[in-house]
């Protein structure tokens, strides 16, 4: 008999490629996929605790699933990810409708747990393999149909203070080469062209050198654009700089949190670097790559962040002058060492920086795109846009999204758009007719 799987994911896009694996794995046990709640036997919720805001929104999700199992006793409802490694068995406890909470470590073995739970109704938690190996075979099934994400390495052994991602993902591990050339090969021959290489911290590859493994790729016929995340600024290497401004396919974007802009809490934060180092950096990246989008990400009211380390944030942020950045509220995670940092910064001053850093990034981002209006960008089509048949979107190689009128153009094509209008987050144009 068909049983239908609904799948929840929240967080990065490595719970994204994770979510593709399972459902990978189910598959193979008979799962198909719904988007209907109403309809599935099986409910996996794939999380994330980065921020507490992502654990409250999670903890709303279960509880919501409640009446839901009341009502159909053999709903299997099963918690994945991020939180379910940090939570395990506290999730059972406030939430005793959760059927099984499995680690991120152990994320290959969801088949297994999901075929003894379908034979034998008991709760089961494990979450004793954080370090646990990786799959060598994987079978994602994948969204989209245009861009796709492939693991090359899991975990993080940077232990950034205020960060529980090395807590919850375990220590670095790489996947060997030839796996990952694999898995490009099979992405783009289900149809994939937007490969988007995944890892904490990508520079830190370890089988062979981050650079290498990108030429690789480069080479793989098919691949129409490269991309990678996350770089992290305090290994990011000549080699790789050389890699990108020499590749065909690697797209002129780098997406390189910086976290903040003083380095009296750069240094507290453990992040490696200084300021000066990672201006320097820009400037040699700027140089060797033309056309670089460069964005970042950013957290406000880290502990003992006083109004003048604040405001060397925004001098940094107007010296720079990125594409964009993410801008996060330094949140508490228990665990961390930052968690016991003395001077905690109050909500409602948080909440005033991150507005203050938001507006003067959202000037920067309209700058910068207007800067671009009257030249004409490669756009790799995406699709109808979710509002008018007739507008289609697509994105640049800085990876920017860009709506255009629809000249009957194919998800998947190429083409040259010239640029019109330019946003915060987005551009507009005109297909130029070849
Ligand atoms: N490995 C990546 C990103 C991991 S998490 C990297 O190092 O860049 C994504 C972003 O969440 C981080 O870059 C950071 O800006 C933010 N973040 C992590 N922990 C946080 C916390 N406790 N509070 C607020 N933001 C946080
Ligand atoms: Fe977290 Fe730092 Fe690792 Fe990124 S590099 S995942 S911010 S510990
Ligand atoms: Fe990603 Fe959230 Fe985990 S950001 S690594 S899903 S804690």
């Amino acid at each position: 008999m068909e049983k239908k799987l609904k799948l929840l994911t929240y967080g990065c896009q490595m719970n994204v490629a994770d979510s593709e694996r399972m459902a990978g794995l189910l598959k193979k046990i008979g799962y198909t996929l719904t988007d209907d709640v109403q309809n599935a036997d099986l409910i996996l919720i794939n999380t994330c605790c980065v921020r507490s805001t992502a654990e409250e929104k999670v903890f709303g999700q279960i509880g919501r699933f409640k009446s839901l199992k009341r009502e159909k006793p053999n709903l299997i409802l099963g918690v994945t990810g991020c939180m379910a490694q940090k939570e395990g068995e506290n999730l059972i406890k406030r939430a005793p409708h959760v059927d099984f909470v499995l680690g991120t470590g152990q994320s290959g073995e969801i088949a297994r747990v999901v075929q003894n739970l379908e034979f034998e109704r008991k709760k089961f938690v494990d979450t004793s393999n954080v370090n646990g190996e990786i799959p060598h075979e994987a079978f994602p099934l994948r969204g989209g149909k245009i861009s796709t994400f492939v693991p090359i390495m899991y975990g993080c052994d940077n232990f950034c203070t205020y960060c529980i991602v090395p807590h919850v993902r375990g220590r670095e591990r790489s996947r060997p080469t030839e796996e990952i050339l694999a898995e490009v090969e099979q992405s783009v021959a289900e149809g994939f062209k937007d490969i988007t290489l995944l890892g904490q911290n990508v520079n830190s590859y370890a089988c062979g050198t981050f650079a290498e493994l990108l030429r690789e790729v480069d080479k793989i016929s098919g691949v129409e654009r490269l991309r990678f995340m996350t770089s992290h600024p305090k290994d990011l290497s000549d080699e790789l700089i050389a890699a990108i401004s020499g590749g065909k396919h690697i797209c002129e974007h780098i997406h390189l949190p910086v976290q903040h802009g003083s380095d009296k809490i750069l240094q507290k934060m453990n992040r490696g670097y200084t300021v000066e180092k990672y201006l320097g950096l820009v400037k040699k990246i700027r140089a060797e790559i033309p056309n670089l989008s460069l964005t970042t990400d950013l957290i406000v009211g880290f502990p003992g962040e006083s109004d003048e380390d604040f405001a060397e944030t925004l001098d940094f942020l107007r010296e720079v002058k990125f594409d964009a950045a993410f801008t996060f509220i330094y949140s508490k995670r228990s665990g961390t060492p930052a968690a016991t940092f003395k001077n905690q910064i109050e909500d409602e001053i948080k909440h005033e920086r991150l507005n203050k850093l938001m507006k003067i990034q959202n000037a920067i981002s309209l700058e910068k795109n207007s800067a671009m209006i009257g030249s004409v960008v490669e756009v790799l089509v995406e699709g109808a846009s979710k509002t008018d048949e007739k507008i289609f979107t697509g994105r640049t190689r800085s990876n920017k999204l860009i709506l255009f009128e629809h000249g009957g153009e194919n998800a998947g094509d190429l083409v040259d758009v010239k640029i019109s209008q330019a946003q915060t987050w987005l551009l507009k144009g005109k297909i130029l007719t070849k």
